[in-house]
């Protein structure tokens, strides 16, 4: 179980996030919306104090921290219980595919090499990158480098994967294969929390979908309820944009 409790985020004079509250139960998959400069990643970085919040109260697990208060030790504790994949993937350009895979495992959780190894090949198997073990990221299309990234986040086996916009920097031709470990992950119930602006993996494989503006959750429910009758006007809003862009999901 995950709990954000009154999270606040300020830059400066900027409230980026204004009190957000959201609890996620184990295998929940949530794909959160909403407009540019909303505050979604900083939602994301927060959990993981990759951001020090100004308040809130953090659950992840049995680990329950006043963020103000979080010691050094929470904060590990925290970032071993979520896992990131970035829009850029962030791989290690001087280390192959199941390297970049292992090296948490290695560094942050003191696996001895052959036991990460073997955990790093399992995982590649499932990412179907079997044949790219020693492949350098430069070697690999933009999709492989996002299911590597992805599998890296397998790899610290951790409460909740945070995905901030992982095929919005993916050519076109790539963002299927990175959408379908993502649906196969879900499916496995890994529990999930989902920044995207597929509006159809969020129609297809959300549980939950929570809209954002402003720094607030404005609306959330599940996909049939938020997409088809949503109830805030700013949801109708931001929807009737989305879904013009991209006609494919319109409401049925
Ligand atoms: N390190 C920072 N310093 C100052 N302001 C920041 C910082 N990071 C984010 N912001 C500001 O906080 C607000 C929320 O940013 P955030 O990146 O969380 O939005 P977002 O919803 O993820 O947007 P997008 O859809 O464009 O990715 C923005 O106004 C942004 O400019
Ligand atoms: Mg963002």
């Amino acid at each position: 179980m995950i709990q954000v409790a009154n999270l606040v985020k300020r830059f400066g004079d900027a409230t980026v996030l204004d009190g957000i509250d959201l609890a996620i139960d184990q295998g929940e998959i949530i794909v959160v919306i909403g407009p540019s400069g909303t505050g979604k990643s900083t939602l994301l970085r927060c959990l993981n104090f990759l951001e020090r919040p100004d308040a809130g109260q953090l659950t992840l697990g049995d680990l329950d921290v006043d963020v103000t208060r979080a010691t050094r030790a929470d904060i590990l504790a925290a970032r071993r219980r979520t896992a990131f994949v970035f829009q850029n993937y962030a791989l290690f350009a001087n280390k192959t595919a199941l390297q970049n895979i292992v090296e948490g495992l290695i560094v942050v959780n003191r696996w001895p090499k052959a036991k990460a190894h073997a955990r790093g090949r399992e995982i590649l198997r499932r990412i179907g990158l079997t044949d790219k073990a020693d492949a350098y990221p430069a070697s690999l299309s933009g999709g492989q480098q996002q299911r590597v990234g992805i599998g890296r986040a397998m790899a610290a086996q951790a409460e909740v994967i945070l995905f901030d916009e992982p095929t919005s920097s993916l050519d076109p031709e790539w963002v299927e294969e990175v959408l379908a470990l993502m649906k196969q992950l879900a499916a496995e119930r890994q529990t999930m929390l989902v920044v995207t602006h597929e509006m159809g993996f969020a129609r297809d494989v959300a549980d939950r979908v929570v809209f954002m503006e402003g720094g607030r959750i404005v609306e959330q429910g599940p996909p049939s309820q938020l997409f088809n009758a949503p109830r805030d006007p700013r949801t109708r809003d931001f929807l009737r944009k989305v879904l013009a862009a991209q006609p494919a999901i319109q409401p049925s």
